[in-house]
């Protein structure tokens, strides 16, 4: 990456997911902050005037109009990213968004979305960290590369240590168009391969009071990819050991297989047991060199026009399949997933 150049940045929205990425980004020499924005920005003042960021608005709308800004990062809950992410392309500014680009079902939304970006010949990077994971990315090189044969089959775990709270949830969508959205772009991205096809079965079993929210906490879903493999998904919204997140690629020559990331390699072995750390606890811990490395490709790619890490095609594929996965749990059959994609 090249060390003189800079680009400066406007960062819109500091929720949960937002003051992680705000504290991976001050890591990286080449992102200038130049501007903060949130609803609830006041909140963060003490914060954010001790990072030195000083220059904070209610109105995102400032960073937009902010002349000094190339870039903006685009955290917010996910009820507006379609207006923020329009309305930045339509400023001329770089954008990195976090998953998804719309609350609606209906991909046309999106898809407009994604034609403003391109009218303005801006770039838009998808918050899809996990492709940027060591591990994972490990994988997927090494299944592209054919150090397993053919794959046949990819198996992923995808579990919260808890349930979101549902006031985020109203923000941000339900279980399979916000968190299993990751595992439908991990299995694609894991493949090489489009999906075909999702038969879903979904259920409450942590968590009652989603019915409240027409949402799920447990899924079981079956893909059939392009290549003729076959995948499933196993999600929960609790697990008591923490965020268990693994992921295994079987093929024709042998297996990949990436396990949960611990705070420590000790192991304790006695009488009745062995006993290893329990998986990192939540996303901030478990994904954060993910997080960094998608920053920097991010940034790789505006200044020296390297691939973007995850691209619109990428969301636009991921969100037909939380919707096949939706009609498939409504209807109890299989649904097919068309893998054309025009813009
Ligand atoms: N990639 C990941 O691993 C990951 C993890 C968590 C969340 N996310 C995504 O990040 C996004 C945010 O999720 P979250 O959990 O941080 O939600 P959150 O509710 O904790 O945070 C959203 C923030 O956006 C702010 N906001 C809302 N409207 C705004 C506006 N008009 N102007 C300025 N600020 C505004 C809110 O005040 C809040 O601080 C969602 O799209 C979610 O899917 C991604």
């Amino acid at each position: 990456m090249a060390s003189k150049k800079r680009i400066n940045a406007g960062i819109i929205g500091l929720g949960r997911a937002g003051q992680m990425h705000l504290k991976n980004l001050l890591t990286i020499p080449e992102i200038n902050i130049v501007q903060v924005s949130d609803i609830f920005v006041d909140k963060l003042a003490d914060q954010l005037n001790f990072m030195g960021i000083t220059n904070q608005t209610r109105d995102y709308m400032d960073i937009l109009n902010n002349p000094d800004i190339d870039t903006v990062f685009i955290f917010t809950s996910t009820d507006m990213h379609e207006e923020m992410v329009t309305a930045a392309a339509n400023a001329g500014k770089n954008i990195f968004c976090e998953k998804p680009l719309s609350m609606s079902p209906d991909e046309q939304a999106s898809l407009n979305v994604l034609k403003a970006v391109r009218d303005n010949n801006v770039k838009l990077q998808i918050g899809f960290n996990r492709r940027s994971d060591p591990q994972f990315d490990s994988i997927h090189q090494q299944v592209v590369s054919g150090t397993i044969g053919t794959p046949q089959v990819v198996k992923i775990t995808s579990r919260d240590p808890e349930v979101t709270p549902h006031n985020i949830i109203k923000r941000i969508g339900g279980l399979l168009f916000d968190f299993t959205m990751h595992d439908f772009d991990m299995a694609r991205f894991m493949m090489g391969s489009d999906i075909t096809e999702v038969y879903a079965q979904a259920g409450r079993l942590v968590d009652p009071g989603l019915a409240e929210l027409n949402d799920y906490d447990t899924a079981i879903i079956n893909l059939k990819f392009a290549n003729g493999a076959f995948g499933l998904i196993d999600n929960s919204r609790r697990a008591v050991y923490g965020y268990d997140q693994r992921v295994e690629v079987f093929g024709s020559e042998g297996m990949l297989k990436a396990e949960n990331v611990s705070g420590s390699t000790v192991e304790l072995y006695n009488a009745d047991n062995e006993i290893k750390k329990n998986p990192k606890p939540a996303f901030q811990q478990r994904y954060k060199p993910a997080y960094i490395a998608e920053m920097r490709k991010f940034v790789d790619s505006i200044l020296n026009d390297a691939p973007l890490a995850a691209t619109g095609k990428d969301v636009i594929m991921a969100q037909r399949a939380a919707n096949a996965a939706q009609k498939s749990i409504d209807t109890g059959l299989p649904q097919k997933v068309d893998t054309n994609f025009q813009l």
